[in-house]
């Protein structure tokens, strides 16, 4: 059987959403973001396994929190910068023949997303990321605020998580470039590797600002009634 693994990367501090307490642990609903994260996981039904990965204080509460969770989770302690979390989830990840990276604060993903992250790198692309058209006009500026120029945005796209790779594609990626990235796919291009695009979802948003977080709670709330 495929062993396919997600990493969740929750040990970011979350100061843009100003909650005073790591975003992952922020509450929705009454329940942590990284609880509603790993509940669209399991939900997809194209999991083997989690691997979390929090702050090393919140590694003890993490542990009694993912414990009503239906796939096995291992909890790991993170680092400064979120590749570094990914880095110490990969660890554990081992030789799993699909990686997920997803991040607890696109907490509300729908599991169909999922799915099909995992049915693209199943179907043989070695990365695949999800995306949704850029809505904004697009615009360069120099250092001064300064516009330099309108970037075309029909070649643009914004990228979402889980990203899904195959294991070895991961791993290579990680142990090639000791630097730091804002996507896992941007190493994976690094080695010159194709990554392909799936169609994104706009619920699986990343909650980062405090309006993110007035968002998901009408998104919960229509959930709920539905
Ligand atoms: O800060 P940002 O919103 O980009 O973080 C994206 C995800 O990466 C979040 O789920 C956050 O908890 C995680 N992260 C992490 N370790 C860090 C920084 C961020 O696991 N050092």
């Amino acid at each position: 059987m495929t062993d396919v693994v997600a990493l969740v990367p929750a040990a970011g501090s979350g100061v843009r959403l100003g909650e005073n307490m790591p975003k992952a642990f922020v509450e929705l609903a009454g329940r942590t973001l990284l609880e509603w994260a790993l509940d669209g996981l399991s939900a997809s039904g194209a999991l083997s396994r989690v691997v979390v990965v929090v702050p090393d204080i919140l590694q003890d509460t993490t542990s009694r929190l993912v414990e009503s969770c239906v796939l096995p989770v291992d909890v790991v302690v993170g680092g400064a910068e979120r590749t570094d979390s990914v880095r110490a989830g990969l660890a554990v990840a081992g030789t799993a023949d699909i990686v997920l990276v997803h991040d607890a604060a696109r907490c509300l993903t729908p599991p169909s997303l999922i799915t099909r992250v995992v049915e693209a790198v199943g179907a043989g692309a070695s990365a695949v990321v999800p995306v949704l058209p850029v809505v904004d006009t697009m615009k360069s500026v120099d250092a001064h605020g300064v516009v330099t120029g309108t970037v075309d945005r029909a070649t643009l796209r914004s990228v979402q998580t889980p990203q899904g790779f195959d294991g070895v594609t991961l791993r290579r990626a990680y142990d090639a470039f000791p630097e730091t990235a804002t996507d896992d796919a941007g190493l994976v291009e690094r080695l010159g590797v194709d990554v392909h695009t799936v169609v994104g979802d706009a619920e699986a948003f990343k909650i980062t600002t405090p309006m993110d977080l007035v968002l998901a709670r009408a998104l919960v709330a229509r959930r709920t009634q539905s």
